[in-house]
């Protein structure tokens, strides 16, 4: 997919697996059987103080399914021309955002955990951080 082009009906929730049995639950994932990519990083994101926005970037090439292990919080996708906000919070749903799609993270609950699976190693120049800057690449 041309990130440039991308909107935020590609990205999508993605049910997770789930082993239940009486004494909890385990989920396990393995890189492109459960989640549709190789998995070349994981971060977590936690004792965020409330009212914090994170995020507020784009990135150019990188796909990454989001995860609340723990509580809840909100992820506003923007394509540039249409905004959804998604409600995670359920260890066992991701949200698998596509490149090319400015993304907010907020309304954190206290003590919400967050997981990201990303398809890259951490490379700053795949970032775009300025709005308008976003808008100019992907028009
Ligand atoms: P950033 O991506 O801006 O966080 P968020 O999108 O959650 O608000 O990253 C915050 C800081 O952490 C920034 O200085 C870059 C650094 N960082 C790494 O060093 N490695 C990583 O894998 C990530 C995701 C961030």
């Amino acid at each position: 997919m041309d990130p440039h082009y991308s909107n935020v009906g590609d990205c999508r929730l993605v049910e997770l697996p789930q082993i239940r049995n009486s004494a909890g639950n385990l989920t396990a994932l393995n890189g492109g059987q459960d989640i549709p990519f190789p998995i070349a990083r994981v971060y977590y994101i936690y004792d965020v103080p409330g009212g914090s926005v994170r995020g507020g970037h784009a990135h150019r090439d990188l796909l990454q399914i989001i995860i609340s292990l723990s509580g809840s919080f909100e992820v506003v996708l923007d394509d540039g021309k249409t905004k959804k906000t998604i409600s995670l919070n359920k260890p066992n749903i991701g949200l698998l955002v596509c490149p090319g799609i400015w993304r907010d993270l907020q309304n954190f609950s206290s003590g919400s955990v967050c997981l990201v699976l990303a398809s890259l190693p951490y490379f700053e120049a795949d970032y775009i951080r300025d709005y308008n800057k976003f808008l100019e690449w992907k028009f």
